[in-house]
């Protein structure tokens, strides 16, 4: 298969590595770096990107920035760019892929444990991430042409030490596995999930 992987940070590495190991063509592709550069707030910049890499056969996305705040203090712009870049960013993805992705392909976002267990100061995170799996459970029922979509909801990553004083109490899982849980999305039949690494369940 060729694969699409936005995201040069630990899990789009561990993505790309795990599809390459497992014998998958990839293609990586973020602002700055990679194959091929789109911005995800920028719809324009994803149809060009899209239209270059055609076809191929599965895109997965490890990107989008979400801003931490206390929601007393959280600014209008903070809620503004978090759901423009990995809700409506990872939507768009998904909108600006559609025409060119091959019959039966594959879509695998990401969303994260903030979806369901919530931390201080976690309000924005939890809505986008909920954003994200709303859409992803309502598109999978609404996709053409066999076209699958799926999420993988990691934790905090032990590659992240620098989030681990937001995430007080929670073990880390290790960028490696987040990338199988990549291939297990794009490997196999199934649709509409979120593939949890939450490590939460005591
Ligand atoms: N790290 C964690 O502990 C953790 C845990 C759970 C969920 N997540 C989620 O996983 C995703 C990836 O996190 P990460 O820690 O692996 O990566 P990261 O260090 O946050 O890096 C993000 C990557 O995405 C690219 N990017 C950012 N904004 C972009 C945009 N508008 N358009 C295109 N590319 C963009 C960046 O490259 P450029 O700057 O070159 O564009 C960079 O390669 C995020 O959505 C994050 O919320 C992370």
């Amino acid at each position: 298969m060729k694969v699409i992987v936005f995201g040069g940070g630990p899990i789009g590495v561990a993505v790309r590595s795990t599809l390459e190991q497992a014998g998958h063509a990839v293609v990586t592709v973020s602002r700055t770096t990679g194959d091929g550069r789109a911005d995800i707030t920028d719809k324009a910049s994803l149809d060009a990107l899209f239209a270059s890499v055609a076809p191929f056969d599965a895109v997965a996305s490890a990107v989008g920035v979400v801003e931490p705040g206390p929601l007393a203090e959280a600014t209008d712009e903070q809620w503004a760019s978090s759901i423009a870049s990995k809700g409506m960013g990872q939507i768009n993805l998904v909108r600006a892929a559609l025409p060119h992705i091959t019959d039966g392909g594959s879509f695998t976002l990401i969303s994260g444990v903030l979806a369901e267990e919530f931390t201080r100061h976690s309000a924005i995170g939890a809505t986008v991430n909920n954003m994200v799996e709303g859409f992803v459970k309502a598109a999978a029922t609404d996709l053409p042409r066999g076209l699958r979509i799926n999420c993988v909801s990691p934790t905090v990553l032990a590659e992240s030490p620098h989030y681990f004083p937001y995430f007080p109490g929670y073990e880390p899982v290790t960028a490696a596995e987040v990338g199988m849980a990549y291939l297990r999305a794009i490997a196999n039949p199934i649709t509409g999930r979120i593939l949890k690494l939450h490590k939460t369940n005591s």
